[in-house]
């Protein structure tokens, strides 16, 4: 079986309000009634999967324990890192952690905070993987891009069909001209940030791009305490870790990639535009107004309202591309197309104290 590995760490500013410090975004229910971190836990449950290695930091340990608890997921365990340094030393810990239960064990790292609607179709192409993935591979899931999108990764690939496919090169974070340029060639693949190896595989990739990780976090794991059924890695070595992606630290200069095609719909809820288009409904009638249960759009055109918080009432009237999100202690207005620049409401508060 594959272990999922599930990564619960990061924060996303550009969801505020309803993502915040102590509780972001992976943890609301954005999209349907379960939350992200939740819907990544159940697809990546069944007959394909063990039970997952959840990687959190302090803050977010009872929410992740409580949330697994209400959709009746039983982690492997809980691993708690002293401080956010970002993916690189997080999928590390997990792959070390993971061979010292099994040696052979296969990962499938995933974020929690993606929308894949389609748990069967993804799991047929983690199938599809998985004999690269056995034979050393470090297998990712390309996405045929939709846009110059300058957040994600991008990926050649050799050849046609689903893969898995050798991958010449792999880009994070191309400016804006480079992805341009990507797109126009047309053989490049969005990153859809799941990874398939074996442990071992990525063990010995930070062994050639990124040794300066192994011994930090391995002291970490080793010096590990158990704290209320959570494995608290050790402060001191993780402090000593630098603070990089996976994609930078190991994936850009790897050559063992390989990339399964994946063709049902994936979306890295990046903003509040991508929640609108994920929540979306094609009904004329309604012309792009999405509301939840408390809010109401009288003769309005593409807009998202949203009341949060309980005993709350959002109502737009006359109103055009815009964004109204509310909860009880901020409201957020926007125009849709400037969703991208939440993350600026977020730095202009922190500024303001
Ligand atoms: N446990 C843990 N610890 N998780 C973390 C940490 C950390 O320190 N930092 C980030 N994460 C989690 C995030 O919550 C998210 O689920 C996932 O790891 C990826 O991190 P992001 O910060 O969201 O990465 P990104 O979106 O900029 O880029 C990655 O994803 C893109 C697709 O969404 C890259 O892999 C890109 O290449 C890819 O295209
Ligand atoms: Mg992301």
């Amino acid at each position: 079986t594959i272990t999922p590995v599930l990564l619960a760490g990061g924060s996303g500013t550009r969801l505020w309000p309803v993502s915040r410090k102590s509780f972001p975004k992976q943890f609301a229910p954005l999209v349907g009634e379960e939350s992200l971190f939740q819907a990544s836990a159940r697809r990546l449950s069944g007959p394909r999967y063990a039970a997952p290695l959840v990687m959190t930091n302090a803050d977010f340990r009872f929410i992740v324990a409580e949330q697994l608890d209400q959709i009746g997921v039983t982690p492997a365990a809980i691993l708690i890192e002293p401080a956010g340094k970002n993916t690189a030393p997080a999928i590390l810990a997990a792959a070390l952690a993971a061979v010292e239960n099994d040696p052979d064990a296969i990962l499938l790292v995933a974020p929690s905070d993606h929308v894949v609607p389609d748990a069967e179709a993804f799991g047929r192409a983690v199938d599809l993987g998985l004999p690269a993935a056995r034979a050393g591979r470090i297998v990712t899931f390309g996405i045929a891009p939709a846009r110059p999108e300058t957040g994600y990764g991008y990926m050649e690939a050799e050849g046609e069909g689903e893969g898995p496919l050798l991958l010449r090169r792999f880009v994070e974070k191309p400016d804006a001209e480079n992805a341009a340029r990507m797109i126009a060639q047309g053989n490049y693949l969005w990153n859809a940030g799941i990874f398939l190896f074996a442990a071992q595989t990525m063990i010995e990739a930070f062994r050639a791009h990124a040794p300066e990780y192994l011994e930090p976090v391995q002291a970490a794991l080793n010096e590990a305490q158990t704290d209320l059924g959570f494995l608290r890695l050790a402060p001191e070595p993780w402090d000593r870790l630098p603070d990089l992606s996976v994609d930078y630290a190991v994936l850009e200069k790897a050559d063992n990639l390989s990339v399964v095609r994946y063709s049902g719909h994936w979306s890295d809820l990046g903003g509040w535009d991508a929640v609108w288009h994920e929540t979306q409904r094609d009904d004329p009638a309604e012309r792009g107004a999405v509301t939840d249960a408390h809010s109401t759009a009288i003769d309005c055109d593409n807009v998202l309202l949203r009341a949060q918080d309980e005993g709350m009432e959002v109502v737009g009237i006359g109103l055009k591309d815009v964004m109204v999100v509310a909860t009880r202690d901020a409201v957020l207005v926007a125009g849709m197309d400037r969703a991208q620049e939440v993350r600026r409401a977020v730095s202009a508060l922190k500024d303001k104290g």
